[in-house]
């Protein structure tokens, strides 16, 4: 069944939209060696104990991106797959450490997605910005030369967040990257309350100035912080399909949807890193509209809700509105 109504997607990695196929394809350009011998055998190993488990294949996996041509190519493909899941909007993360850290420039990487998504806007109508994510598993001092150098790159950037192993790396480590970050104008969001716990939520507000917050589910132990982002309407992220590859949940019946939604949040669906977790955008709107009998009006309800916690212009909001 087509969208109802646009959605915006606010939480995509874009190096999570690298298909096995595309893989095989960009080690065959560059004459690199991969452990697998066809993208099903590759894909066979997609069963993840955890998020540490997803992490390490999909660092793995990135090795293959190594030209701006790359980038674009990996992001023309997802702009291509998003239009036909009804996404008309796009926010999305890239991690210019995985990449300078294998001797790729953040300048060689943001020219790529930039330039491809100048061409989904024109082609396809899709408005989007780019959001540089601090791996909060490598120390600070590398997330402050990673700004400098997106900073430096001469593309436009949308914002700063934080993601990668959650557990054990606190969101208050990175308060004066995100202060930085500010200060250049850049928006704030973090993945927090994934596999972490709440408190982790409360200190990406407090000390990071998070205006969204990626997953979020965790929210749920703590009754005053789920009270605190109904009343300050600070957003959240949900990925159903992925909270059930990486085990937060058993299915995604089980995801707090009803419970949050009913909270009087401002949730969100979206689709964290697609080529991985068995489906985009319109597959984890059908997941979550099977799982609970969503009505056509709660569906419309989660695609305002993706409006409203968007960073597009004004004039871009009461267009998709
Ligand atoms: N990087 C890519 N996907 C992620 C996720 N779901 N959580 C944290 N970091 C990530
Ligand atoms: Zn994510």
């Amino acid at each position: 069944m087509p969208s109802p109504l646009p959605f915006c997607e606010l939480h995509l990695h874009i190096e999570g939209t690298l298909e096995p196929a595309t893989i095989f394809e960009l080690a065959a350009r560059h004459g690199a060696t991969l452990r697998d011998a066809t993208p099903d055998e590759l894909a066979a190993r997609y069963d993840f104990a955890n998020l540490q488990g997803f992490l390490d294949l999909y660092y793995e996996n990135m090795g293959v991106l190594r030209t701006e041509d790359d980038f674009a190519h990996l992001a023309e493909a997802y702009f291509l797959r998003a239009h036909r899941a009804g996404v008309a909007h796009v926010e999305l993360f890239v991690d210019p450490q995985a990449h300078t850290a294998r001797g790729v420039p953040a300048a060689t990487v943001l020219r790529g997605l930039d330039r491809a998504a100048r061409a989904a806007e024109e082609r396809l109508g899709i408005t989007s910005g780019i959001i540089a994510c601090v791996l909060r598993d490598e120390p600070v001092a590398s997330a402050q030369r990673m700004l400098d150098e997106v900073l430096d790159a001469g593309v436009p950037l949308l914002g700063i967040g934080l993601d990668s192993a959650e557990v054990g790396h606190p969101p208050r480590l990175f308060r004066d990257v995100f202060a930085r970050a500010a200060d250049a104008g850049l928006r704030r969001v973090a993945h927090a309350g994934e596999e972490g716990p709440a408190d982790y939520i409360r200190e990406a507000l407090d000390e990071l100035g998070a205006e969204r917050i990626d997953h979020g589910v965790r929210a749920l132990d703590d009754a005053a912080l789920v009270e605190r982002l109904a009343r300050e309407r600070i957003p959240l992220t949900l990925c159903p399909l992925s909270n059930v590859r990486l085990r937060v949940v058993d299915d995604v019946a089980r995801l707090p949807f009803r419970t949050l939604l009913e909270a009087g949040l401002v949730v969100t669906v979206n689709s964290d890193d697609p080529a991985y977790f068995g489906g985009y955008l319109d597959d984890n709107v059908a997941a979550l509209r099977n799982a609970f009998a969503l009505t056509d009006d709660e569906v419309r309800l989660l695609a305002r809700n993706s409006v409203e916690a968007s960073f597009a212009s004004d004039a871009r909001r009461d267009e998709l509105l």
